[in-house]
């Protein structure tokens, strides 16, 4: 017997009643999640992927499948067991899990694929349904309409309206059965958020991605990703989402990052019988094969053509087990990704291992960057795109809310260096999360002095900054007040206060990345955002020594300073109180512009925060702690990211600033929020106010409004119906996760804030 046979894993314990049916996140990176579904055949951790078992043809048995491969679910057909006598009367008799010898969790297929594939099928709508839950299947699947991608629009509108019909009477059905929903919808846009917006307003568990079998099998990925995109943010965010007939590992980064849950494969099986291997870029024949692409546990000892010289069912079986360890490891690859936060720089690099997963990547990421950026480089690429939609009868720039939902969700900023892959890094989801963020709450000094009708763009050399520039920083401020200073990073312009902000200030690439010669037109157009498009700009090379007495020139001979007769840095006046006070300036912005940019703080409300504020800095120049006039200590940048954290003081003074009313419902709708609104407000039960106030995290189902541009990994305000202040910590989701999440982690609560004596 195998070594398997000899580590039997333990039959999964049930979950909480009350848990049944429900999912939970545990981490997350942008739309791509680590979950939690829990039922009553165990809790299954997503990304998961479902094996599909034939009944009739076991390639792997069900039993190897738990106790060797750690498979936590599979599907099979309910109507194949259906149709089939004996298969029927044991199912019916023994149930399902038994019929299989399986003790996780069982989803079943209701016979549409069938109906695909052979026509018709024989059993009605609410017949499947109560099958599947008379066999105790933990996930059944209602009987929809399969849209194939070469039918007509009006076609496709039939299977989607059709679908939607039989929604009703398969939910009433179910019982206590979870139940999948598929979306539907063909290649059109409107149809597939039709399928998804209809089929949300029924009470499905799982929303499956359906009629997605042809469209893989045409390596149509461009196509996959659009349907994504069309169907998942209109989905509720609670509900995992299974890619219907997706098991090819080389789809998971890609799926995984626009927010999959669920993959199923028969490919698995399916591949082995003709000698062909599943890999993270594609499918390779055993034919003439000398090593195995990447070597597997189950190949250790067998080189391909030992596999060849098998008898075929044996070597079928062997083929089958390293097609299934192969796409398990893929998956543990992109569930680390996550953790790491490294799930795009994945799809990012599966890319360029096939054309049409190139396609899909380039069609993902520069679309939203063109709207935002207008980068002329990839303008072709679009055009080419927009005019392939045009001719399918897509409305232009119907695609942004889409991407809303992708960027939206991304954590900013993150710890660590950010590696340079190329052009590609510029587009990376959560760099445009950060640099959105940045361009539409950053506000230009205002202070009216020397050099106010100028912008300094320091460029030539990559960070830290702070060394080099903190001494001619107090210089400028000095001299110069209304000078803005900004500094030219490879993912765009960045102002002197956030210097050391995550991704700008950290960026891991070869040294002519930061030597490029700054590109004059494309600076005019960033300073167009940042509202100082009509500023004269200089600008210095960082590189190299005298950088001080560089700068200096640079600016007397654009009539920007003057006075200053010897350029040498010690001749550049500024006496001690001078720079004291100068630096003090410096710090504030620094502080300020955090607040602003990072916890949306009105411009002028964080200056007047920080009036008279004092610092403490520490040798290396860098601010550890910000205090009022008044001596309070209300905020601290970290070291890690370049963010900034509030204490207890900080948030009892941003709660105080609040102008707007507080949110009084939960309402999926996000956005960045108006302006200067303040961090964002969560308002939660009464129950849950004693443990916030303990500084206990806050939980889903405790919450009862969210402002909209709550975002996860951002300060938020903890506070009760009354709008007083329990707390404050970092959200976890979006505000359209905030409405639909019954269960997880909503706030991971930093601070308590006790109740005020009467
Ligand atoms: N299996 C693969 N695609 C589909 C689909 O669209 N619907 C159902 N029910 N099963 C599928």
């Amino acid at each position: 017997m195998g070594a398997w046979n000899e580590g039997r894993r333990d039959d999964p314990k049930p979950c909480r009643k009350q848990d049944n049916g429900l999912f939970e996140i545990t981490a997350r990176d942008g739309r791509a999640r680590l979950g939690r579904l829990h039922t009553a055949h165990g809790v299954l951790e997503t990304p998961a992927l479902l094996p599909v078992i034939n009944p009739n043809i076991r390639t792997i048995e069900p039993r190897e499948m738990w106790d060797r491969y750690g498979i936590g679910a599979l599907i099979t057909n309910s109507y194949i067991i259906w149709k089939h006598d004996e298969l029927k009367a044991k199912a019916t008799a023994d149930g399902v899990h038994a019929l299989l010898d399986f003790p996780g969790v069982v989803m079943t297929d209701s016979g549409t694929f069938q109906s695909y594939i052979y026509g018709d099928v024989e059993v009605g709508v609410e017949q499947i349904v109560e099958f599947q839950n008379s066999i105790g299947v933990d996930i059944a699947t209602m009987l929809d309409v399969f849209s194939r991608p070469d039918m007509t629009h009006a076609q496709v509108e039939a299977c989607v309206d059709e679908t939607l019909v039989r929604a009703g009477p398969s939910v009433a059905t179910s019982g206590r059965t979870m139940l999948n929903g598929p979306i539907q919808g063909g290649l059109f846009r409107d149809l597939r958020t039709k399928s998804a917006k209809g089929m949300a307003a029924y009470d499905f568990a799982i929303h499956p991605i359906g009629g997605i079998v042809p469209v893989m099998e045409q390596h149509r990925y461009k196509d996959y990703a659009k349907i994504m995109l069309a169907s998942l943010p209109y989905l509720p965010p609670q509900r995992p989402v299974h890619m219907f007939g997706c098991g090819h590992p080389m789809l998971f980064p890609m799926s995984i990052a626009l927010g999959a849950d669920l993959f199923d494969s028969a490919a698995y099986a399916l591949f082995a019988r003709d000698g062909r291997l599943l890999t993270p870029w594609g499918t390779e024949r055993i034919e003439s094969m000398v090593d195995w692409p990447i070597l597997m546990p189950c190949v250790a000892y067998i080189s391909p053509s030992e596999a060849r010289a098998m008898p075929k069912d044996e070597r079928t079986k062997l083929l089958a087990r390293y097609n299934l360890e192969m796409t398990l490891s893929e998956l543990s690859r992109c569930k680390q990704a996550i953790r790491d936060g490294t799930i795009w720089r994945l799809v990012e690099r599966r890319s360029h291992q096939h054309p049409a997963l190139r396609e899909a990547f380039l069609w993902l990421s520069t679309r939203p960057q063109q709207a935002m950026m207008k980068l002329k480089m990839l303008d072709d690429l679009i055009l080419n795109d927009r005019d392939a939609g045009r001719e399918r009868g897509e409305e232009a720039g119907s695609w942004e809310e889409g991407w809303d939902w992708l960027v939206h969700a991304q954590e900013s900023p993150r710890k660590g260096g950010e590696a340079w892959g190329g052009e590609d890094t510029f587009v990376r989801p959560h760099i445009v999360a950060a640099r959105r963020q940045f361009i539409q709450r950053w506000e230009p000094s205002g202070i009216e002095g020397k050099g106010d009708d100028s912008v300094l763009i320091m460029h030539g050399s990559s960070g830290p900054w702070r060394e080099r520039l903190s001494d001619i920083m107090a210089r400028l401020t000095h001299h110069c007040p209304g000078l803005e200073v900004l500094i030219l990073t490879p993912v765009g312009l960045v102002p002197y206060s956030l210097e050391d902000l995550n991704p700008f200030a950290h960026i891991d690439g070869p040294e002519w990345l930061w030597r490029r010669r700054p590109n004059l037109p494309w600076i005019r157009r960033e300073l167009d955002r940042l509202f100082l498009g009509d500023r004269k700009i200089v600008t210095v090379d960082m590189f190299g020594d005298g950088i001080q007495a560089r700068c200096m020139e640079a600016l007397l001979e654009a009539g920007v300073v003057d006075g200053v007769d010897d350029t040498s840095a010690s001749a550049v006046p500024l006496d001690r109180d001078g720079r004291d006070v100068a630096k003090s300036i410096v710090y504030r912005r620094l502080v300020s512009d955090k607040l602003t940019v990072l916890l949306n703080v009105d411009f002028a409300d964080a200056r007047r925060l920080l009036e008279d504020a004092t610092f403490v800095v520490n040798r290396q120049g860098r601010v550890k702690n910000a205090k009022t006039k008044e001596g309070a200590h209300i905020a601290s940048p970290r070291l890690g990211d370049g963010g900034l954290s509030i204490t207890d003081d900080g948030a009892k003074a941003l709660h105080k600033l609040r102008k707007m009313t507080p949110p009084s419902s939960l309402d999926p709708t996000f956005n960045l929020g108006p302006k200067g609104a303040g961090p964002a407000w969560i308002v939660v039960d009464d129950d849950a106010e004693p443990f916030v106030r303990q500084g206990r995290n806050v939980f889903h189902g405790f919450v009862l409004a969210v402002d909209p541009w709550i975002q996860p990994s951002q300060t938020c305000l903890i506070v009760n119906q009354k709008g007083e202040l329990l707390g404050h910590g970092l959200a976890n989701g979006t505000a359209d996760e905030f409405c639909g999440f019954k269960k997880g982690i909503a706030v991971k609560t930093r601070g308590g804030i006790s109740e005020e004596a009467p």
